[in-house]
């Protein structure tokens, strides 16, 4: 069982975790994920690691509510088992002039990305949209550690009123950037990499499927990049947006909704 040291919420449904794990805590690096089973008959789930302090021994890990297994971990007090860190940890340079892209949840990812870009050299904007202003997570974190941080919220309530592409697209026409890294929904990580193409500015994505055991062994985070099936946990999650297979990407994220919709009604 893994310790749980603090519990805070951001937002509505969406928690913050601090959890004992050390050795995880001293390997871990910008990117990497674990596979997280709250408890015994729980599913197994990834999450991006949001950061680490290996003196103290611990991780913090962001999710929210949605379904049955992140149910049972908003109600512990212990994490029954956590695997990783699990994937390439992200790839990162001086690009240049960087912009990192996050929406709603995928803000929590992108985080220790953002850190890495900034402490590479790069100049850095951050463009972070939610619903409305208490969906927004990581404000401040992430304005501390940008150049610049651009809102957009759908309502209007903070920012300027719109979606992240409406805020990226003029910095694209001015040629501002070099480097755009986004997380979030996959209609959003579609649409940031559609609109970045024709400018030709290299666009990374986080891909987010289901997966099992994080090791490539049980096929189920196969996803299409440029016309080859890859294993987001082992050959990802990060993969070039104007490469990926969104159609397929959603289409089997939406594969076992009857059955989770199912537990999530036992449940409640
Ligand atoms: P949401 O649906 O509220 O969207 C957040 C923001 O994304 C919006 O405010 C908007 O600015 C932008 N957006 C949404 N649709 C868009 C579109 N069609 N075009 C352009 N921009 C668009 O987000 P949520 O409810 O917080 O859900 C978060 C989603 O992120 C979940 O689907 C979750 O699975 C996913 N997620 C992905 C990762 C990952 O690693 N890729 C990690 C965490 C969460
Ligand atoms: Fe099993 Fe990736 S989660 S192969």
């Amino acid at each position: 069982m893994f310790e749980l040291i603090s519990k805070n919420l951001l937002a509505p449904a969406v928690w913050r975790y601090t959890v004992k794990a050390p050795e995880i805590a001293a390997k871990r690096r910008a990117g990497n994920f674990v596979i997280v089973r709250p408890k015994e008959g729980s599913e197994r789930i990834p999450l991006t690691i949001v950061s680490s302090d290996p003196q103290a021994g611990t991780i913090d890990i962001i999710f929210q509510v949605v379904g049955a297994t992140t149910m049972d971990l908003s109600e512990t007090d212990g994490i029954l088992d956590i695997v990783g860190p699990l994937g390439h940890p992200t790839h990162i340079e001086k690009f240049g002039r960087a912009a990192v892209v996050g929406g709603g949840v995928g803000i929590a990812p992108l985080l220790p990305i953002a850190e890495a870009l900034k402490q590479a050299g790069n100049n850095l904007t951050a463009i972070l949209g939610a619903r409305s202003s208490e969906f927004l997570i990581l404000e401040e974190e992430m304005a501390a550690i940008s150049d610049g941080l651009l809102i957009a919220t759908d309502d209007g309530s903070q920012g300027q009123k719109g979606l992240v592409t409406d805020v990226l697209q003029p910095l694209l026409e001015q040629g501002a950037l070099d480097f755009v890294l986004a997380v979030g929904p996959v209609v959003m990580m579609k649409a940031v990499s559609e609109l970045t193409r024709p400018y030709r500015v290299k666009t990374m994505v986080s891909l987010n499927p289901l997966m099992i055991d994080g090791t490539g062994m049980c096929g189920v985070c196969r996803c299409r990049v440029d016309g080859q099936t890859r294993f987001a946990c082992v050959d990802g999650p990060e993969f070039d947006g104007h490469q990926v297979d969104f159609g397929s990407l959603s289409r089997r994220l939406s594969m076992y909704k009857a059955e989770e919709n199912k537990r999530r009604e036992a449940r409640n």
